[in-house]
């Protein structure tokens, strides 16, 4: 059981005394009375903490919100002490091995699992609304030829708003509805579509008589072929891969969703901004530089230097550590049961594999490391799986917000009925200088 939960226990069983915390201000003297809920104080309660009338009233600091809860969330449960990851009360463990990525979509929408009717005109819905606008795919071609495929993944999410403009009525049920389905089925489209343009490659539509991650193989990689048959291997890794990157509730991208949603564009800007919040290499970026990380290291003979590097702090060990995470991440145990079989499906034999695993090992048994509690997050696999799938490092992240994408919508919708909704705006600590004259050009310095 972690501290959060003790409290929030606690917080039930406890008198409206007992749920309270009691400050003095030193500065004054005085003391203040703030209530406990959720194991948790609200900000603007410390607000009345004043040394004088005129003050503005006590404000936290909090950067990287290491220690803000921001909403109230019913979507996913995290116990990072614990390793602990659901998706409404239900283990990734049995979602993964259970269940698939369009019924898991399903969940984190709904907030329940599908009945068989509700399944199967979930998956009707999702499969009918693959198809992109033509004019996609002019857009498409004035990238560079040589555009990161996040990139443009980015750029044509944010397009999505402009074929869909009534998407901007945000109180409308059916809207959010729409929405949520058109952003699930055309995430793989534009995704491939991003992939094929920084390949030359022509675009391949969607086949409907395909599953949903079976059809995002075939328009990465159909050819000259009239049909594409994904490997069922493949299709089931991936398909994994998917369910794992569902949601993983208030991190970055998340977040940048919930802000940038907060001041009511409609969906699709909101979930481009969560795509630019993925991009970076300590979220979804991660991936990538991961297996640009085991490429340098190239041979489990230079592990050692590579750690003591690390140790010194002159680089981070990508692939481990997390915000939220004090113990092996849940999602990189059961990538890592996916691994041989992909290599096995696909024939190959990766080189990085040996390194990959020796350098987690080492890394396991090292203080450095233990002490901090840096364990293995999701990116730590999922490149070796990626590479192995022919996918190369440029769409890794690509492939992220595929899976991500049912998570993100999930968050825009509980914040558009949050009850206590607000626009996001925080405060800020000002460091700068306060009422300096404006310096004619010809008379500044430079300094
Ligand atoms: N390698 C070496 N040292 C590390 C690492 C790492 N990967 N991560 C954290 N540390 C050290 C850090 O230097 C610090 O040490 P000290 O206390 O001596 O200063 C301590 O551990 C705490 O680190 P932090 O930066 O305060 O932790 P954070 O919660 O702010 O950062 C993180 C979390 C994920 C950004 C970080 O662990 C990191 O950069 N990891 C590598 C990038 C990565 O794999 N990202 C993917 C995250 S999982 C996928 C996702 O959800 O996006």
């Amino acid at each position: 059981m972690t501290d959060k939960t003790q409290a929030t226990q606690d917080d039930r069983s406890g008198t409206e005394e007992e749920n309270s915390l009691t400050v003095t201000d030193n500065r004054t003297g005085k003391t203040y009375d703030v209530e406990i809920k959720d194991g948790t104080v609200r900000a603007m309660d410390l607000r009345q903490i004043k040394v004088s009338d005129d003050d503005f009233g006590l404000m936290t600091y909090d950067p990287g919100y290491s220690n803000t809860a921001s909403c109230r969330s019913a979507i996913t449960y995290i116990d990072g002490e614990n390793g602990v990851l659901e998706h409404r009360g239900i283990s990734i463990e049995q979602l993964a091995e259970h269940s698939n990525f369009l019924e898991v979509s399903y969940l984190l929408i709904y907030g329940h699992l599908p009945t068989e009717d509700q399944l199967n005109d979930w998956i009707y819905q999702v499969t009918h609304h693959t198809y992109v606008h033509e004019n996609i795919k002019d857009f498409m071609s004035g990238f560079r030829h040589d555009a990161n495929p996040m990139g443009m993944l980015l750029a044509s999410v944010g397009a999505l708003s402009t074929f869909y403009p009534e998407a901007v009525d945000v109180g409308d049920e059916y809207q959010r509805h729409v929405s949520a389905v058109r952003m699930i089925a055309k995430m793989p489209t534009l995704a491939a579509f991003a992939y094929r343009r920084s390949l030359g490659l022509p675009y391949v539509y969607p086949d409907n008589d395909l599953s949903y991650t079976g059809n995002f193989l075939s328009m990465l990689f159909k050819m000259a072929e009239p049909r594409y048959e994904p490997d069922p291997r493949i299709e089931k890794a991936l398909d994994v891969l998917f369910i794992l990157h569902a949601d993983h509730e208030q991190n970055c991208s998340a977040a940048a969703v919930r802000v940038a949603g907060s001041s009511l564009p409609d969906p699709f800007s909101a979930i481009a901004a969560g795509v630019a919040g993925l991009y970076g290499p300590l979220h979804g970026g991660a991936n990538v530089a991961v297996l640009k990380m085991l490429k340098r290291i190239g041979s489990t003979d230079n592990i050692l230097d590579f750690l003591e590097g690390v140790k010194e702090g002159n680089e981070r060990l990508m692939g481990f550590g997390h915000r939220v995470y004090k113990n092996y991440d849940p999602r990189a145990r059961i990538i890592r049961g996916h691994v041989d079989e992909v290599l096995e499906a696909t024939s190959k034999e990766s080189p990085l594999l040996d390194v990959a695993i020796e350098l987690e090992k080492r890394a396991l048994d090292d203080e450095y490391f233990t002490s901090r509690k840096l364990y293995p997050n999701v990116d730590y696999w999922s490149g070796i799986i990626y590479e192995a799938m022919n996918i190369p490092p440029d769409a890794f992240t690509v492939m992220f917000a595929i899976g991500r994408t049912p998570g993100w919508m999930a968050q825009w919708l509980e914040l558009m009925n949050d009850e206590e909704f607000k626009i996001a705006r925080p405060r800020q600590i000002y460091t700068g200088p306060r009422e300096a004259d404006y310096v004619p050009l010809n008379q500044r310095n430079g300094s």
